[in-house]
């Protein structure tokens, strides 16, 4: 078997040419092998693909490429043994099912106004003519966003616990403590709350506890009119035909957890970057915003074409994931001409995807236009991944994207610290915020009124 070519300098430098610089790493990978190469990973091949035909066999030939769960075993300490990332075969297929009806359609809409009032809430917190860094501040609002969809809370007691214990698992689930932890095992010791690891088991049985009540009073009371993921997940049945229970339940929420505030946040993060940075994205948006009138419903907002194509645009030229999460070819498959054996590791390079130049014509460049004129497949643009393990919380994600960047841009002047700077991607977990966090200014509210002519007037 003959497998693409690729580098051949040893997996530690090349992991550590990655963790440098992700995109800059995955640029020459591709200008140097094109569309698929291979990097060893000791003795097991792993071969990634950037080529919209090799992409949708990867995502589509479910009998010969799986979405296996051990291959995310390494995730296992931070979204536990039993996550959906861990899963897979029909387990996996069924805890999916379980989670579509509260993430899509009228149950997702229903967030639209809170969404935008989370927003706000979040922004008036900020001093005018201060500094403040984006990336934290939209991660404050993506927590509540996901705590109103997946808990259903948004005020009173518990929503404050969630709030708070939420807030100190993800920053200690992103910082480098965590990271080193997973690399090496005989770090995970519980030596007491005051040790990284002891820290970390600490805040999960706090949240454990905090969850576990929760469901039993949910069980105890059942609520008809509660359209939250957990409130569905009570009272669901296992692939069996048996009654979830309270750990099966809550093995689902990490990954959840961890996905929708993060890849959210980072996302919104580069639309606040792009859009400050250019100015006649700006104001072609604020003009469509205007269009609505005033206080317009969250389902106009999320229609507006040229919103949408400046989201897509964010997303496509520095996607939230670089690649997809790994698949494990069991039977032997071609792949754009090379014969693939049981135990290869493939992945789909979004990033290398995106910034195809028969795709997308001058791909460095931000031009919403383009998803405007052209229509991609689902091979060609794939922020949210495909197949087995497409992104459960795609139509969640693209909702609160939209809304919190209308309420920002119309309600509030903002831009950019340092508007020559040029800010580049770096790993957070398995996300790709800006390296900076982003550094902004709130240079004031603007009434609800003739906000895009006051905008441009006063950034001219
Ligand atoms: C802009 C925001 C988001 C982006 C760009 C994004 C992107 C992705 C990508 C690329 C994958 C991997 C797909 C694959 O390997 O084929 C993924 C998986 C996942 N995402 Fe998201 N995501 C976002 C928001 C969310 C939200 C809001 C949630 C939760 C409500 C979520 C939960 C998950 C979960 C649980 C998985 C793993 C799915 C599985 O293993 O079956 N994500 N996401």
């Amino acid at each position: 078997m003959k497998l693409p070519d690729g580098p051949k300098a040893s997996p530690r430098s090349l992991s550590r040419q990655f963790k440098t610089d992700p995109l800059g790493f995955m640029d020459a990978m591709s200008d140097r092998y094109g569309d698929i190469f291979t990097i060893m990973a000791g003795s097991t091949p792993l071969v990634i693909v950037s080529n919209p035909r090799g992409i949708k066999q990867i995502f589509t030939s479910a009998k010969e490429i799986t979405a296996s769960g051990k291959l995310n075993q390494g995730s296992a300490p931070l979204v536990g043994n039993n996550g959906l990332l861990m899963l897979d075969g029909l387990r996996h297929k069924h805890r999916r099912q379980l989670l579509m009806p509260p993430l899509h359609g009228t149950r997702v809409q229903a967030y639209g106004q809170r969404i935008c009032q989370v927003a706000e809430k979040i922004m008036n917190d900020l001093a005018i003519a201060k500094s403040f860094y984006a990336y934290p501040t939209v991660q404050k609002i993506t927590l509540e966003v996901i705590l109103q969809a997946l808990f259903g809370l948004h005020s009173g007691e518990r929503y404050e616990q969630f709030r708070r214990l939420l807030s100190n698992l993800l920053s200690f689930a992103r910082s480098p403590w965590l990271g080193l932890s997973l690399s090496y095992p005989f770090l995970r010791q519980d030596l007491g709350s005051l040790s990284p690891w002891g820290y970390w088991q600490n805040l999960q049985r706090q949240f454990d506890k905090l969850l576990y009540t929760e469901i039993e009073e949910r069980r105890a009371q059942a609520d008809p009119d509660r359209t939250d993921v957990l409130s569905e997940l009570v009272f669901a049945h296992d692939e069996t035909g048996q009654p979830m229970s309270n750990e099966d339940v809550r093995d689902l929420f990490p990954s959840l957890l961890l996905g929708g505030q993060d890849a959210s946040a980072t996302a919104i993060t580069w639309l606040l970057y792009w859009i400050h940075r250019l100015r006649d994205v700006r104001e072609r948006l604020l003009e469509e915003l205007d269009t609505l009138g005033e206080s317009p419903d969250p389902m106009r907002i999320v229609a507006l074409p040229y919103l949408s194509a400046v989201c897509n645009e964010a997303l496509r030229i520095y996607p939230t994931q670089v690649v997809t999460f790994p698949r494990l070819v069991e039977s032997p498959i071609e792949v754009m001409g090379y014969e693939l054996s049981p135990g290869t590791v493939v992945r789909g390079s979004i990033y290398l995807t995106h910034q195809r130049e028969d795709l997308y014509p001058q791909p460095k460049e931000f031009k919403p236009e383009r998803f405007l004129e052209r229509q991609y497949s689902p091979y060609e643009f794939l922020p949210f991944g495909g197949g087995a393990r497409r992104c459960p919380g795609e139509v969640l994600a693209l909702f609160e994207m939209k809304l919190v960047l209308a309420t920002i841009l119309s309600r509030y002047q903002l831009a950019l610290f340092d508007e020559k700077r040029v800010e580049k991607p770096k790993a957070r977990g398995v996300n790709y915020p800006p390296a900076s966090g982003l550094k902004m200014v709130l240079l004031g509210q603007l009434p609800r009124q003739g906000r895009s002519q006051q905008l441009i007037t006063s950034s001219t």
